[in-house]
């Protein structure tokens, strides 16, 4: 499964934790045998997280252009490695989650709208936003996308229930978001390290980035005639995802702590457990 084009030196960073290799993988995927409720036939944890894959290949383009848009000023040259693997990584992840959302389509959601208005937001926050503003968005959602990967990664009461194609897919994302939580923060740090901005985009970001997802949820749940019926399932749905959120709370409030940085979630020991559990050949 494992195709590694550009693996790059590991390191201890100041927080004691090992540094991990960022390596570009290129997994092969086929959502053909996927059910449409994926998730342990729950309709709406399917839909959430398929509303998530909806986000994502633009959101990730975005990243990398927040990223590239600063990286000459970029002077560590390990940071700089490290900003190549993340695009590198980004990018892969666009496009498996393009095939992920084709498999959407194929089971008969419209998901073609929500796309479509995906991508016009991004291109107008583009033309909006200053390249330290960009840089500040991209930092906030990684510390989503890292603490939730994390909690997919350690959790196996939660992905143990996912089908185990979606797991190659959900699995291999999280794993890449851990190795690569730090690269945009400490592009951002070298770059403006601007607390107060960076503060305040976390802010904006978790009331967009939450309505946003939950509202495409629910859009996808209430045109699915047989899911939205499923009453059993929403109870069953509500109670893990509160289970998580409370997890959650505390990893995402560090964030606004005056000396954080992604590095203190110490992630070192279970991403090396799925690296060898995903990719040893
Ligand atoms: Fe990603
Ligand atoms: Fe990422």
């Amino acid at each position: 499964m494992q195709s590694a084009v550009d693996t790059l030196d590991a390191k201890t960073s100041s927080f004691g934790t090992q540094r991990h290799m960022i390596t570009v993988r290129r997994p092969e995927f086929n959502f053909d045998e996927l059910p449409k409720y994926y998730f342990n036939n729950n309709p709406l944890i399917s839909h959430l997280l398929t509303a998530l894959s909806l986000t994502f290949p633009n959101g990730e383009r975005f990243f990398v252009h927040s990223v590239r848009n600063v990286r000459d000023q970029v002077k560590t040259k390990k940071l700089q490695a490290d900003v190549s693997a993340f695009i590198g990584q980004e990018a892969m992840h666009s496009h498996a989650h393009e095939d992920f959302n084709d498999f959407a389509k194929r089971i008969g959601l419209d998901v073609q709208p929500i796309i479509d208005d995906e991508h016009d937001k991004v291109e107008k926050i583009k033309g909006i936003l200053s390249n330290k503003q960009k840089l500040a968005v991209t930092c906030a959602l990684e510390h989503f996308t890292a603490i939730i990967a994390q909690y997919l990664l350690e959790n196996k009461d939660f992905h143990s229930q996912l089908h185990p194609e979606a797991a190659r897919l959900w699995m291999w994302h999280a794993l890449e978001e851990t190795e690569h939580k730090a690269v945009a923060f400490d592009v951002y740090k070298e770059v403006f390290n601007d607390e107060v901005v960076r503060k305040r985009t976390m802010r904006i970001i978790t009331t967009t980035f939450l309505s946003r997802i939950s509202f495409i949820t629910a859009k996808l749940l209430l045109s699915d005639k047989n899911g939205r019926k499923q009453w059993k399932q929403h109870w069953i749905a509500m109670q893990q995802l509160s289970q998580l959120a409370k997890s959650l709370l505390p990893a995402y409030l560090d964030y606004y702590k005056q000396d954080f940085h992604p590095d203190q979630h110490d992630s070192d020991a279970v991403a090396e457990k799925w690296r060898n559990t995903l990719f040893v050949v």
